[in-house]
């Protein structure tokens, strides 16, 4: 759909707050927390967190870092949008989004890694949930802390070091009720410090959500395989070549628009191994079932084969 640009805003640390709405004023599409609205930005294709309120929504926000080594999508957002333009804009995709079961959720935000968190809470606040936030930033980079700040109140709490965030991190996962289930979003560092502090505890996969950042952090994997069961052709993904890359030096034609994991284009079935998710555009409903990923940005771990009907 095409949106309108109504508000720009330059906050805390590089990071631009983007509100779009539609050209009369019309109602939008509602989402779920932790959607992600994916904006054409010149020629890149990138997806965002919705930061803004998903009930009966008049407008969309998001918050944009820029990155000046990413994909040059940030860049653009920072340099080229101008309240008025009218931009390309998809739907809110869920791919974020709470458990409807949960007793409490506890929350683990670094950096711009809150934008998804912000939506989040101000559900959690509007269905009166129970949560709680740790939010970790540098100093003069918090994004969004009013927010966080407002929405949970004494359950927030801010951090400016990594190590009485670690520190802070086990306390608070080793003391939760049963039945809470604990989102992360920011850097792959932190991600993975949380991730691991929660299974050393014994914290079942299941309750742990994890959202990692787009295409402009990934990294560049391990080396695994690709088997086209239809064709009886084996292909090396060497680290640093994504599976879409392999595909179309063996010859083959994969539609696809943002490579980066956020548009949808290249979604491929899979009819065997297992994949490491990386995208932003599969719900995590879907990442579970296991049966289709996104070659531009979807891997494996070293030495698996995934196998893919083509
Ligand atoms: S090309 Fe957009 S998700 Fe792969």
């Amino acid at each position: 759909m095409k949106l309108v640009v109504t508000s720009v805003v330059d906050t805390a640390g590089g990071v631009r707050e983007i509100t779009f709405a539609a050209p009369d004023g019309a109602e939008l599409p509602g989402f779920v927390p932790g959607s992600h609205l994916v904006v054409t930005a010149g020629e890149r294709t990138n997806a965002y967190s919705v930061t803004s309120d998903g009930v009966a929504p008049t407008h969309y926000s998001i918050s944009v870092l820029r990155v000046a080594e990413g994909n040059g999508g940030s860049r653009w957002m920072h340099d080229r949008v101008s309240i008025g333009d009218v931009i390309d804009v998809e739907s809110p995709r869920s791919a974020f989004a709470p458990a409807a079961r949960a007793g409490k959720h506890l929350f683990f935000a670094g950096g711009i890694g809150v934008t998804p968190i912000v939506s989040h809470l101000r559900a959690a606040r509007r269905w009166g949930r129970d949560v709680q936030v740790l939010y970790v930033f540098r100093e003069g980079h918090a994004a969004h802390i009013d927010d966080v700040v407002d929405l949970a109140g004494r359950d927030a709490e801010l951090f400016i070091d990594r190590e009485s965030f670690a520190i802070r991190l086990a306390q608070v996962l080793a003391d939760q009720p049963v039945g809470t289930h604990m989102y992360a979003c920011g850097p792959v560092g932190m991600i993975d410090t949380v991730v691991e502090s929660a299974a050393a505890l014994g914290w079942p996969q299941s309750r742990i959500h994890v959202e990692r950042f787009g295409a402009d952090a990934l990294e560049a994997g391990d080396r695994f395989a690709v088997r086209l069961t239809e064709s009886s052709a084996t292909l090396d993904i060497p680290s640093g070549t994504s599976v879409l890359e392999a595909l179309e030096d063996h010859g083959m034609s994969i539609p696809n628009r943002c490579r980066q994991g956020v548009c949808g284009e290249c979604r491929l079935p899979l009819s065997g191994g297992t994949p490491v998710h990386r995208d932003l555009y599969l719900t995590d409903e879907e990442k579970r079932a296991g049966d289709a990923f996104m070659p531009c940005v979807s891997r494996a771990s070293e030495g698996c084969t995934l196998e893919v009907p083509l």
